[in-house]
């Protein structure tokens, strides 16, 4: 039986709103008077489908209102994920999310970067962040969230990138925005290829010149892309139980993650809302090992290729590696 609890793990597609435990979000929402409207019941949260899956990430990212708020998140998520033995984790931040509850970009990374240092000292445990535009705020927005975010040259902001529901807009419409975050050193990513089948994949990648892809694994429908993707070392941020969850497959079994793998693409495991999706890192690696029949040695390579992918700078990959090849095998 795989011992999946030690083996080293990273995460690379991970929003922090979505991160948010259901029983924090209640507090929080009772704390003020917020009226969750039967969002969390017996300590879960209740939608059903991807556009009432959306409108739920936003009710409970309105809970979050102060730059406390937003550090005692953060610093609650690192710690559930240091404690599965996580190496490195990339946060997703929303600075649109952040503004409509009242806390400026600034207030907000000041308080996401306070937890991070805290536990990267506390629990060893290291972490950047990319900052999304929201792709139904449209591409004017977009630009907007990626001239702030530009403004910032904080070393721990390392990204740029796009969530939301891939069937508004065209990304070539978006290409200002993410052209303009590359010029200032950003590295990028987009979700595409969930809802939006492998042309969606295809054209964010030109548009969007993309180092990574988040989902992207319905590019598994075109052989010709799939070359591409591995000709090109795209790395795709799967995350399999939100796909199988989302109803992107109707389970597991049906996921292309091994096509994908075999075709020789590069593929990594995360969890993207892992409290919206009933998961967490761990569980996500377990599965993908007991469906895709995946060794100890093969998860730990697909750790190795999310920090080889990380948009994190050299000297810290080169730390990051090092701590996974001096980790002790499972046992
Ligand atoms: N925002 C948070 N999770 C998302 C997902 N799975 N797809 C698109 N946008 C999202
Ligand atoms: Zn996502």
């Amino acid at each position: 039986m795989l011992n999946v609890d030690s083996i080293p793990k990273a995460e690379i597609h991970l929003h922090l709103e979505g991160a948010a435990p259901p029983d924090l979000v209640a507090a929080l929402a009772a704390k003020k008077g917020v009226d969750l409207k039967g969002l969390v019941q017996n300590g879960r949260y209740v939608w059903r489908g991807f556009s009432e899956f959306l409108a739920a990430y936003d009710a409970a990212a309105a809970v979050f209102t102060t730059p406390e708020d937003y550090e005692a998140l953060t610093r609650s998520i690192l710690e559930g994920l240091a404690a599965q033995n996580t190496l490195y984790a990339e946060f997703f931040v929303s600075p649109d999310h952040a503004e409509a509850t009242g806390v400026s970009w600034a207030e907000y990374l000041g308080a996401v970067v306070r937890a991070i240092e805290a536990t990267e000292k506390t629990h060893g445990i290291t972490a950047r962040l990319i900052p999304l535009c929201v792709r139904g705020y449209g591409p004017e927005n977009a630009k907007r969230v990626a001239e702030l975010v530009a403004k910032t040259a904080h070393p721990y902001v390392t990204g740029f990138g796009m969530a939301g529901d891939e069937r508004m807009h065209h990304p070539r419409d978006f290409a200002p925005a993410f052209d303009l975050a590359r010029e200032a050193g950003l590295k990028l990513t987009a979700h595409a290829g969930e809802f939006g089948g492998p042309e969606s994949v295809a054209v964010a990648v030109e548009h969007l010149k993309l180092a990574r892809v988040g989902h992207g694994v319905r590019a598994s429908e075109d052989p010709a892309l799939v070359r591409r993707l591995a000709e090109e070392g795209i790395t795709l941020e799967v995350c399999p139980i939100s796909n199988v969850v989302l109803e992107v497959y109707p389970n597991l079994a049906a996921h292309p993650f091994k096509k994908l793998r075999d075709a020789g693409v590069k593929v990594t495991i995360s969890t993207d809302d892992p409290p919206f999706f009933g998961t967490t890192l761990t569980r996500d690696y377990r599965e993908a090992a007991e469906t895709f029949g995946l060794s100890a040695e093969d998860l730990r390579g697909i750790t190795r290729t999310a920090l080889e992918a990380a948009f994190c700078d050299e000297p810290t990959r080169a730390r990051l590696i090092k701590r996974l090849d001096e980790a002790p095998l499972a046992s």
